[in-house]
């Protein structure tokens, strides 16, 4: 039987680590805040902006949440952008995305100012991911690490395969595992022999957001498998990319969905929101 790294654990203990943190630095005067922008009504950005909020709570850390209509335009949400570029108690600033189709993603993540940029999207905070010497570690690939760590497997020499190209995850995610001296392969919607490829992982990362797309028989005896999709089936309940009931009995360790990597994404934001607010001097 497989290990289940469990990271609604492993967040629990971050975050109660952050607060003690938080606390030492309300001491010297600096606060974190987050704000958190969801512009429309999909219900599953409601549930993770939620999960958000009470996080910060969690943490000590002040939040603010911009909750605005489908019809906001671009120019309305930049204008508040750039307020809260400009406000001394906001560390980090996160639009949840996605953003409706009349506003360009790119444009409202170019916007943010990068040393408030908590998600890790904007260009300049991607670079210096790309070049290793960033702030900003990106959420969720940064709490994919902190599971393979709990799994106990060192990454330095291992097979590692991610499948989803992604900018969210598939993309900083082979960099961070690249960082760790893993041999990255991405692969995707292209890839020919998916099934070679992924038997071949020692530590196995899927985001490609197709219920149940990687089985037990495309994984390689003991691997560790990260199962970063969050699929809702239409009989409601949630599943991830990965089919756990065929994989858990090959791998050596994995993840379940929920309470896997959801929980770390957002003890990583917590983390970063921290950093802003050391970077910012925020109070
Ligand atoms: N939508 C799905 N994942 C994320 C995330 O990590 N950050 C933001 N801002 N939006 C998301």
């Amino acid at each position: 039987m497989a290990k289940l790294l469990m990271g609604k654990e492993v967040s629990a203990r971050i975050k109660a680590e952050l607060k003690t943190e938080v606390d030492k630095l309300k001491e010297k005067g600096i606060v974190p805040g987050l704000a958190v922008i969801i512009v429309g009504e999909d219900p599953a950005s409601q549930v993770y902006v939620r999960n958000k909020e009470r996080a910060c709570e969690e943490c000590g850390i002040y939040s603010e949440k911009y909750a605005l209509p489908e019809e906001t335009t671009q120019e309305e949400l930049l204008e508040l952008i750039n307020t809260l570029n400009n406000k001394t108690s906001i560390s980090g600033i996160l639009v949840q995305l996605p953003v409706p189709k009349h506003i360009d993603e790119k444009t409202i993540i170019n916007a943010i100012a990068p040393n408030k940029d908590v998600d890790a999207f904007h260009p300049v905070n991607v670079g210096k991911i790309m070049v290793g010497n960033y702030d900003f570690m990106p959420c969720t690939p940064a709490g994919v690490m902190e599971l393979i760590k709990e799994s106990g497997v060192e990454v330095s020499g291992k097979e590692c395969v991610v499948v989803g190209r992604s900018n969210i995850v598939g993309k900083p995610q082979a960099m961070l595992l690249l960082h760790q001296n893993g041999t990255v392969t991405i692969c995707h919607s292209r890839t020919k022999n998916l099934a070679e490829k992924t038997k071949n992982a020692d530590i196995l990362v899927a985001a490609v957001g197709i219920p149940n797309f990687i089985k037990g028989d495309m994984i390689k005896e003991g691997a560790v498998v990260i199962d970063v999709g969050i699929n809702r089936l239409e009989n409601k309940k949630l599943c991830g990319d990965v089919e756990f009931e065929t994989a858990e009995k090959v791998a050596g360790a994995i993840t379940p969905v929920p309470g896997g990597v959801g929980p770390m994404t957002v003890a990583m934001l917590m983390k970063n929101t921290v950093k802003a607010a050391i970077i910012n001097k925020s109070k």
